[in-house]
């Protein structure tokens, strides 16, 4: 009887989270419409936002392989690329993928000035970008350093603490920051149509 009781209520919660999801799925994606005349310059902040998704997916995996010190660095690269199997796709999208990202948030903070949208109610959505423009510079400056060229001009400890930085401080402070820059589009809403 408990149990029978159990499961009935396990399934109202089951009904319960599914219609919320699904209408929470509905209203902000599947029955948004694409708006007439959407630009690429408009899709930068959400690209910019896509490109930051793949980092962190790609990146999760090569941490699993990564070797954070003198003498592993090198080796563990060469492992990723030639014995794990598509290591070599995510270690060249992770790679190459932040050289695009930062030509995205570039496209992203020039439209915004050229079309005055940083002036009052978004000055903080503009000073919220600035920081994470600062962000992702420093993201892909870390990152290079642990680079096939370059990781092996860093001594041992040195190595270890750019690993850190670049693989668990920065990425929390963005999307701490993301977080902030996206509640403050909600609440403001988007300057004008996309
Ligand atoms: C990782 C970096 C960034 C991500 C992921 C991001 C993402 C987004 C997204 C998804 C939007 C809403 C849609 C849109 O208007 O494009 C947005 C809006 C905005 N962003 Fe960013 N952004 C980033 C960096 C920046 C930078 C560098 C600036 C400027 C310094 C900036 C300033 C703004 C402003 C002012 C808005 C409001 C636009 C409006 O109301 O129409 N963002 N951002």
């Amino acid at each position: 009887m408990n149990n029978k009781h159990t499961g009935l209520i396990n399934n109202e919660n089951e009904n319960e989270n599914k219609s919320f999801l699904r209408t929470l799925i509905e209203n902000n994606v599947t029955r948004r419409l694409i708006p007439k005349g959407l630009s690429w310059f408009g899709c930068m902040g959400g690209l910019s936002l896509v490109a930051f998704l793949i980092q962190v997916s790609t990146g999760i995996f090569l941490m699993f392989h990564f070797v954070p010190n003198e003498r592993g660095a090198l080796d563990s690269i060469h492992n990723v690329t030639h014995n794990v199997p598509y290591g070599w796709l995510l270690q060249r999208l992770h790679a190459i993928g932040p050289n695009i990202m930062v030509g995205m948030v570039i496209s992203h903070m020039l439209r915004i000035l050229f079309k005055g949208i940083y002036k009052h109610p978004r000055e903080l959505h503009w000073v919220s970008g600035a920081c994470l423009l600062i962000l992702t510079l420093l993201i892909y400056y870390t990152g290079s350093m642990l680079s096939v060229g370059n990781v092996k001009a860093h001594s041992g400890i040195h190595l270890t603490y750019i690993y850190a930085i670049h693989v668990a401080g920065i990425p929390l402070i963005m999307g701490l920051f993301m977080g902030m820059h996206f509640f403050m589009v909600r609440t403001t809403g988007i300057c004008e149509q996309l």
